[in-house]
């Protein structure tokens, strides 16, 4: 059964226009997008953690050659009339499932300039409303939805960023943000936050890191359009989130659950072996078998 529930923000926009280079040769023709964690591609992770956060309305930024993303979560009529026929209902109801509580829209990003970009895609789709940004990329698990627990600490006119607790030295992988007060439970007031710094503009031992999930207000579009390139000659969207962090508006909210990026070999290895273990019918048996390779000092 899903865990629904009504959320203030309805909208959720996933960009799946990156190329997936650092995952070749898998991902040449297949859409990284559509890589499984075991039987779930790792976009649909992401759907369905939109939908059990109360999203009922999902747009895809796309690119040339992603059109499988479409056709993953479109009904299909003939295979599920053949599951039906021979009784296999386990199936059925995974492929009837698949994208179910959402309405799935598709945009094109023409260009690959970065995620600000990608993002300034969704205006007209979105609006006025505030949204949800999720990289498909960053699979989590936790014990509740992420989005829902981010919009736990969101107040309208406000953006809010995941973050998590990364070692000084990792830092430069992410946009890192500087606390502006102390944190209330999980959300902290954000003062500052900039892409992937080098450990030379990193104080302290740790940096909190934003992970892929963010609740975004609708100025966020006018403030994007006019954000130069900024790191890696792109249009960032942490560059527009500096200027919400000045203006006082930007939350970081510590999240509970695990983080892994599938879009790096071994964390896509970790996140199959973590993803099984999450699962009640494969945990007992992969404990197991786990246990039986340590014991025999494979590693
Ligand atoms: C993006 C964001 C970065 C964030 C990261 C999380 O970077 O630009 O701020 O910390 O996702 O995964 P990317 O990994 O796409 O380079």
């Amino acid at each position: 059964m899903r865990e629904s529930r009504v959320g203030r923000i309805r909208k959720a926009v996933i960009p799946a226009a990156g190329m997936g280079t650092r995952l070749l040769p898998a991902t040449k023709a297949l859409p990284k997008e559509l890589l499984p964690l075991i039987d779930v591609p790792v976009i649909q992770l992401a759907v369905d953690d939109a939908v059990q956060s109360g999203m009922d309305d999902v747009l895809v930024i796309v690119s040339r050659g992603k059109e499988l993303l479409a056709d993953h979560f479109d009904r299909q009529p003939d295979l599920e009339a053949l599951l039906a026929a021979r009784g296999k209902t386990a199936a059925l109801e995974a492929v009837r499932s698949t994208g179910a509580g959402a309405a799935l829209h598709y945009t094109r990003q023409p260009e690959p300039k970065g995620l600000g970009h990608a993002i300034l895609m969704a205006r007209h789709h979105v609006g006025s409303d505030p949204f949800a940004v999720m990289l498909p990329d960053d699979v989590m698990l936790g014990p509740r939805p992420i989005l829902a627990q981010l919009e736990d600490c969101w107040e309208p006119g406000r953006s809010v960023v995941a973050v998590m607790p990364v070692p000084r030295a990792e830092a430069f992988r992410y946009g890192i943000v500087t606390p502006a007060g102390e944190k209330r439970g999980a959300a902290f007031p954000v003062e500052d936050i900039v892409e992937k710094p080098a450990v030379s503009e990193v104080s302290g031992d740790m940096a909190w890191a934003v992970m892929g999930r963010y609740l975004l207000d609708a100025d966020m579009f006018g403030v994007l359009e006019h954000v130069a390139p900024g790191a890696g000659g792109e249009i960032q969207l942490t560059d527009g989130l500096r200027a919400m962090a000045h203006a006082g508006r930007l939350t970081a909210v510590a999240y509970e659950g695990e983080r892994f990026d599938v879009g790096d070999k071994l964390g896509y290895i970790k996140a199959v072996i973590s993803y099984g273990l999450y699962r009640p019918d494969f945990a007992p048996d992969l404990k197991r078998y786990l246990a039986d390779l340590a014991q025999r000092g494979t590693f």
